[in-house]
């Protein structure tokens, strides 16, 4: 594997809306104690609020806020791009318009910064496939945009670590989404193996489809359920 530098991942900021049609989520999924992995400028745990035990880990978050905001604007414009270079790939029943698209990331990446200027708490310095958290501290964990989505240059071994520290920090699920690489959505050709690798380890992985389309052919998330193993 080329190593993996994290720039070469682009920065984006979605929405709590986004975030419940990608991974199906219900308002009783969100009672619990919730992180979101890779969160970006993602504004989940912005628009969640304080009510919410949520918090939300990125490498990024090591970066000063204006520097971090400045990444984020850029990022946000070479991500449109990337639906425009492949735009037989991209649907849009979801969203609607790109300008609706567009508007919906900026509310995203405002409220973000906001919240983590007012709650920096919230907002913890991290990278998979090594969280700063204790074992099983989470009901749900989810991760967006970047297992997958980054196969090239995450390899199978990135990804199988990386499950396994999801697995680690979560006591209930852990939801992936997309499960297709960037751009033209390729099948990702580990993901039978790295299914294999979760199962194996006494975990349940399941995929069904959601409601959240723009990558033609991303309709599904994986839902891993954590197997407790019994004591030997
Ligand atoms: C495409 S963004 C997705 C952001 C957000 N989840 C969303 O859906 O808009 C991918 C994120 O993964 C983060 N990232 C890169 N390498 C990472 C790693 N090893 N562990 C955790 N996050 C990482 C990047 O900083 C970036 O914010």
């Amino acid at each position: 594997m080329r190593r993996h530098r994290r720039r070469d991942v682009l920065i984006s900021s979605r929405s709590l809306a986004e975030y419940r049609a990608m991974f199906g989520l219900s308002d009783a999924d969100l009672t619990g104690a919730v992180l979101d992995c890779a969160a970006g400028g993602s504004s989940f745990v912005a628009e969640l609020g304080p009510g919410a035990d949520a918090v939300a880990v990125d490498p990024a978050y090591a970066r000063p806020d204006v520097e971090l905001a400045a990444a984020l604007a850029g990022d946000t414009r070479r991500c449109a791009d990337i639906a425009v270079e492949h735009a037989d790939e991209f649907v849009w029943d979801w969203y609607r318009t790109p300008r609706r698209r567009d508007r919906m990331r900026a509310v995203a990446a405002a409220r973000f910064l906001d919240d983590k200027a007012a709650r920096p708490e919230r907002y913890r310095a991290g990278s998979l496939p090594d969280l700063p958290f204790p074992d099983s501290g989470f009901d749900l964990v989810l991760c967006s945009h970047l297992l997958f989505t980054w196969a090239d240059p995450l390899d199978l071994q990135w990804h199988a670590n990386a499950v396994d520290e999801l697995l680690r920090v979560a006591r209930g699920e852990v939801r992936l989404y997309p499960l297709v690489r960037r751009g033209a959505g390729e099948a990702v050709p580990f993901l039978p193996a790295l299914r294999e690798h979760v199962r194996a380890r006494g975990h349940r992985w399941s995929e069904e489809v959601v409601d959240f389309r723009f990558q033609r052919r991303a309709g599904v998330m994986a839902r891993l359920v954590k197997g407790h193993l019994p004591a030997v």
